[in-house]
């Protein structure tokens, strides 16, 4: 009778079922990069591991594969369907998370989305962003402060958001005007900044593609809660990438991206004063948001990427 020598078994490098991970693991060469190799392991004892609890058939298998190679397809330089892949699945919030692990007090970040635009238009503070005259009229105050409450001024303010309709500007070219809903503002001497704009709405993600298809089958609707997008800087503090949301959204709990922090829902004031609307520029009613930007210190992100 053959007993096989346990000692040569256990760092065998043929593939057996058991220890699929270690040995595809095994092949990695002790010169590759060090965080490729952790990054690397890591993914393949995951993977391997979710495989083996899944079991599945060779059907579901090349479904699963089919999926990613749709996704791929998908993908072209104004959609990029694996980050919505990423979103859906709150792995881009994961990822912000763990990179901004701020003092308690700064303005949380949530995720940037797919439709900022840099170099947008420069307003003077006051101005209005909405150029296609549609939705409720609003305006938007605050400060933009450091942790301690001192003023931060000519921190730069970049703001986009949906029009009334649902849709971004860049989504709707020849639809919209350009720009519409998008604008650059600077904080004056004392931090503060104010704008026009329109109340935002729910609007679903793209979901055309395989990753809408993909919600559809798990029985999850595209819907982002209602919300206007922020990237808040200046220089020597973290720049903070972020949303405001409305309190009355019915999607606050349930936004398809998981890009909800209760600390982010602002509160609007419904204002039905033909003074005060005529002070603004509107006609009565309109809506009013005051929100402050608390912005932390730089720091040195917690590890280095090589
Ligand atoms: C957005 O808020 O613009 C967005 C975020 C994630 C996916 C799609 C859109
Ligand atoms: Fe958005």
């Amino acid at each position: 009778m053959q007993t096989a020598p346990t000692a040569v078994q256990s760092s065998s490098p043929y593939f057996d079922e058991a220890r699929s991970a270690e040995v595809v693991n095994a092949r990695m060469s002790e010169d590759a990069d060090a965080r490729l190799r952790q990054v690397m392991s890591v993914l393949v004892k995951h993977l391997h591991a979710a495989v083996k609890e899944i079991e599945p058939t060779h059907e579901e298998w090349f479904t699963a594969i089919r999926f990613l190679t749709e996704t791929g397809q998908m993908c072209t330089d104004w959609r990029q369907e694996y980050i919505l892949l990423s979103d859906a699945l709150g792995v881009s919030m994961l990822v912000d998370a763990i990179n901004h692990r701020r003092p308690s007090g700064a303005t949380p970040n949530t995720i940037l989305g797919p439709f900022y635009v840099a170099n947008a238009p420069e307003y003077a503070n006051g101005a209005n962003i909405c150029l296609d005259g549609k939705g409720e009229p609003m305006v938007v105050e605050g400060r933009v402060t450091d942790i301690d409450g001192n003023p931060i001024p000519n921190a730069k303010l970049e703001v986009w958001q949906t029009n009334d309709d649902g849709f971004y500007d860049v989504q709707q070219k020849g639809i919209q005007p350009d720009s519409n809903l998008r604008g650059v503002f600077t904080a004056n001497s004392e931090g503060r900044y104010w704008f026009k704009s329109v109340k935002p709405r729910h609007y679903p993600i793209p979901s055309d593609g395989p990753v809408g298809k993909l919600l559809g089958a798990m029985g999850r609707h595209p819907n982002r809660a209602a919300h206007l997008h922020f990237i808040v800087t200046a220089p020597g503090y973290d720049p903070v990438i972020t949303h405001i949301f409305t309190p009355d959204c019915p999607y606050l709990p349930e936004d398809a991206v998981f890009g909800v922090k209760r600390e982010l829902i602002a509160e609007f004031n419904k204002i039905d004063d033909p003074e005060a609307a005529q002070r603004v520029g509107f006609s009565s009613p309109f809506w009013a948001v005051s929100w402050d930007f608390t912005l932390a210190t730089s720091r040195k992100p917690a590890r280095a990427i090589p």
